[in-house]
């Protein structure tokens, strides 16, 4: 019996993979344009980690991790995010005490969630992120808006939408969860289990229950965006003018809450509105996470990032229908007639690659004519055919595909000839 992959993973195969290496690749020149350095965490942490930060009442926490206890009885997760890693590494190296402030980091790499599967939500992941420590200037959280808007352009993406919300400081936060308590006690019984739970400690959650979503009392129910005090909504008027400024186009939305617990002030997310694109739109969501320093242990630090799947940034590229235009075609194919001929290509494709050229070779002993249709296969610009005869004369036959130009060129100036082609 065949092993297959575990339900909610995939293999990126040759022919997918250059799509994913496109996208990290321009995410890494945009960061380093906007000076976001790379940092690199372990896949996993202790399990107390994702508690502390993504918070106890989420889904991701109560569902969604990939908890297990290692032979030394640790209980350690799969971090299922990595705004959290980023900051305990943060802390852990004081990273606050750097000379460059504020920190701009940026990671890609592999997130689990125990989710149901479906089209655009997987159990293992890719997110690519960004996070900024140490600034609460608005302009930073303009600045982290921005460059994923630049990211999705840049690739190609037109149909996306930004919403926009704030969700205010400790001050503003604590009158909304009143007013929230206030709006769902009375009849909390008609909610869910995990609501039931969530009114006492997090009943902002609420109104991210994927349960209750349709319960009348969902509506009606109290936005933050009326309960900012002047700070928060000074800031919130500061962001929104800074994103106008750039030419980013944004909606407010007062119902944005976002999944997990450590965000205040801004909070954001990009959708796509492509019609051919399923019922999973968010691509990209992050915002403002004053305070987690703190609670990692370190000192008062705000922060901002988002993160972003590159499954779902490929699915957006598919249903807008863009060519990422991936076939690299092979500079030459060396095609040998003869056993000498064939045994000196094997020096001759090493020069041509030690010079910078993209070759290739035949490793079937493959006929001449199917010598010809593999170096058609990969699009090869030139063929250059070698006989044992020809090897005899010291020259080489080299055919330019596109034109169909052939000419002998002497062996010991092929590889200059064909660099000088190129
Ligand atoms: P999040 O909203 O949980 O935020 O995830 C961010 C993005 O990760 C989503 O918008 C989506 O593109 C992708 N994503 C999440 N779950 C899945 C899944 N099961 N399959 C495929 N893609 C998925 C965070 O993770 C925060 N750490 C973002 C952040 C960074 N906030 C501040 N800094």
């Amino acid at each position: 019996m065949s092993i297959n992959l575990p339900r909610g993973t995939q293999d990126i195969l040759p022919g997918q993979v250059e799509k994913w290496q496109a996208i990290e690749g321009k995410a890494r020149e945009i960061c380093k344009k906007y000076l976001y350095r790379e940092i690199r965490t372990p896949i996993f942490e202790h399990t107390e980690l994702f508690l502390r930060s993504v918070g106890e009442t989420t889904d991701i926490v109560q569902k969604e991790m990939y908890t297990f206890t290692d032979r030394g009885n640790r209980s350690l997760t799969l971090r299922p995010e990595g705004t959290a890693s980023t900051v305990r590494s943060y802390v852990e190296h004081k990273m606050f005490g750097d000379a460059q402030q504020p920190v701009k980091l940026y990671y890609v790499g592999p997130m689990f969630r125990y989710e149901r599967p479906q089209a655009g939500r997987y159990r293992q992941f890719v997110q690519f992120g960004i996070e900024a420590l140490g600034s609460a200037d608005p302009a930073i959280d303009a600045e982290v808006i921005s460059l994923a808007m630049t990211l999705y352009k840049e690739m190609g993406l037109n149909k996306l939408k930004l919403v926009v919300n704030s969700l205010g400081d400790k001050e503003s936060r604590s009158a909304h969860r009143e007013a929230l308590v206030n709006h769902f006690k009375p009849r909390i019984n008609e909610f869910c289990s995990d609501c039931q739970n969530r009114i006492e400690k997090n009943p902002l959650r609420i109104l991210d229950c994927k349960q209750d979503r349709n319960h009348e009392l969902m509506s009606s129910a109290p936005a933050i965006i009326d309960y900012l005090n002047d700070y928060s909504r000074e800031y919130f008027e500061k962001l929104q003018k800074y994103l106008t400024d750039m030419d980013v186009s944004y909606v407010v939305d007062p119902n944005l809450v976002r999944g997990l617990d450590y965000y205040n002030h801004t909070a954001f997310e990009i959708m796509s509105v492509s019609e051919g694109f399923g019922a999973i739109t968010t691509l990209c969501g992050g915002g403002r996470y004053n305070g987690l320093v703190e609670e990692m242990g370190g000192p008062e630090t705000p922060g901002i990032g988002f993160a972003l799947s590159i499954e779902r940034f490929i699915a957006a590229l598919e249903a807008e229908k863009v060519d990422m235009a991936l076939n690299e075609s092979v500079d030459c194919y060396l095609i040998s007639l003869g056993d000498a001929a064939k045994d000196y290509t094997v020096k001759l494709l090493h020069g041509l690659r030690s010079h910078g050229l993209k070759a290739e070779r035949d490793y079937l002993d493959r006929k001449l004519k199917a010598q010809f249709k593999a170096a058609e296969r990969l699009q090869a610009k030139f063929v250059a055919v070698l006989g044992d005869n020809e090897l005899n004369n010291g020259v080489i036959n080299l055919k330019d595909q596109a034109t169909g130009e052939q000419r002998e060129v002497q062996l010991n100036q092929f590889i200059e000839t064909l660099k000088s082609l190129k």
